[in-house]
């Protein structure tokens, strides 16, 4: 029987564009890792990966809606979407920014095909569907894909740091004189693929940041969660002109603080997806707690320390500065967040946003601690080599993504703290 959510998402276009963003960042991520240099997978592995997350979106836009409908508009979406990829594929080889003339029958059946797969996942999707479970927090859906992918993005960059490829397409907003969505996948080879592959990587979370905005803006009542929206919309448009600026000017400052912003901008995304999630909309009112401020002081106070110590990694990955401060900030954030962690994991069995968050931030910090000796002793074994091992670079670029994800979850514990904890009001004396 339709139900109350049923009737807030049928005849909407909102969860069709939710499901085709995250078909599309899903096919982005499979194409991406497949074709990283040192990966290299085989064509068929490759489109295997690429057909499994577009059949397997298309089955969660049918459970979610119920409609098959949904699937094969979601697919659609996705490979409009992907056209920006697919450009580099139909480019003609010797001929700059022309299209070559098969593009005339690939593009329609390219978008045609999209339909048809979305469509095939969703009709056994909708026989999932149980509109009782579905809630219709599609803002909160979308800013975790948007959260996924500027990880993603935040892993790119590593990356293209760590195989020193930042200064291999010398020009932007065109690369090598190419428009960028043009230009040919066949010369996306070595750092050009790194440093490439993260610049449309970008676009992508451009995009979805933008649909994001527009969603918080249309369908939501906190003020908080629309300016924190509108603010990483404008953020990650800084963030894209700062990537740009740093390979024009040839700025190693400027690549440091695009490093550092880049993960203030996913930790904050994040923060978004819980502002607009279902627990957050629910309406259980904040419990009571003595110890309240000084766990939203702890979050916050751990994400000071967080973007410090972010800082201080890009001035060592960039100019191997600051290791010694590295270290110390390093030494404090672990037993902070030990404290943070067990307290919120401790003292707040009964709210699973706060006790997740702690568990989490032990286990991260536990596994940053430990990656962190690892890459400098794998750091110190190959100082004076001409080409940095592809095992430092990976392991330097995990040790990035593990920090942007201690910062995430800092912020998670901050807010988490304010929306679901309320300290306890002072009696105030009668005077009798
Ligand atoms: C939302 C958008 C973006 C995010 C979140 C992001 C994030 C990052 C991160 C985290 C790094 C690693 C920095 C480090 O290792 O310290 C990086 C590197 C880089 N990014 Fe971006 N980026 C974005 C968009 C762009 C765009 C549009 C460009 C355009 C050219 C760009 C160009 C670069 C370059 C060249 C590097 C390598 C810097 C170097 O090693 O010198 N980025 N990015």
């Amino acid at each position: 029987m339709p139900t109350e959510n049923d009737a807030r998402t049928r005849g909407t276009i909102t969860p069709i564009v939710v499901y085709g963003f995250g078909i599309t960042v899903a096919m982005w991520t499979v194409g991406y890792l497949c074709r990283l240099p040192l990966i290299m997978a085989p064509a068929p592995v490759l489109f295997a990966g690429l057909l499994v997350a577009l059949l397997y979106g298309g089955y969660l836009a049918g459970k979610g809606t119920g409609s098959a409908l949904s699937g094969a508009l979601a697919g659609l979406l996705s490979s409009f979407l992907n056209l920006l990829i697919l450009g580099s594929l139909l480019t003609h080889p010797d001929k700059t920014n022309q299209v070559e003339i098969r593009a005339l029958y690939t593009v329609p059946g390219f978008l045609i095909a999209g339909a048809i797969f979305g469509y095939l996942g969703a009709i056994a999707g909708a026989k999932a569907h149980r509109p009782e479970l579905v809630n219709d927090a599609f803002a909160g859906k979308l800013a975790k894909i948007a959260g996924a992918a500027t990880l993603l993005l935040v892993i790119a960059g590593g990356l293209t740091t760590g195989a020193e490829a930042g200064m291999d397409v010398p020009d932007w907003p065109q690369s090598f004189g190419y428009n960028m969505f043009l230009y040919p996948l066949s010369r996306m080879t070595g750092g050009i693929y790194y440093e490439h592959a993260h610049r449309l990587f970008g676009t992508l979370v451009g995009l979805t940041v933008l649909v994001l905005g527009f969603l918080v803006l249309r369908r939501e009542e906190s003020r908080t969660a629309r300016a924190l929206a509108l603010t990483v919309f404008i953020m990650v448009v800084i963030q894209g002109i700062m990537g740009g600026l740093r390979v024009t000017e040839d700025s190693i400052w400027l690549a440091i603080v695009h490093g550092v912003f880049g993960q203030i901008i996913f930790a904050l995304i994040i923060t978004v997806a819980a502002m607009t999630s279902a627990t957050w909309r629910g309406d259980a009112p904040a419990r009571e707690a003595r110890s309240a401020k000084t766990d939203r002081i702890l979050g916050w106070t751990m994400f000071g320390m967080c973007v410090l110590q972010i800082f201080l990694g890009a001035m060592l990955r960039h100019i191997e500065a600051a290791l010694h401060p590295h270290i110390t900030v390093a030494t404090v954030l672990f037993f902070l967040g030990m404290v943070t962690g067990f307290r919120a994991w401790g003292l707040y069995g009964d709210l699973p946003p706060l006790r997740r968050s702690g568990l989490i931030l032990i286990g991260l910090l536990v596994l940053q601690v430990t990656m962190g000796i690892v890459a400098l002793a794998a750091a110190g074994a190959t100082r004076g080599l001409s080409v940095r091992p592809v095992s430092d670079v990976l392991l330097t670029t995990i040790h990035q993504a593990i920090g942007a994800l201690l910062l995430g979850i800092s912020a998670l514990l901050g807010v988490w703290s304010s929306r679901l904890l309320t300290p306890i009001a002072e009696e105030t004396p009668t005077g009798e």
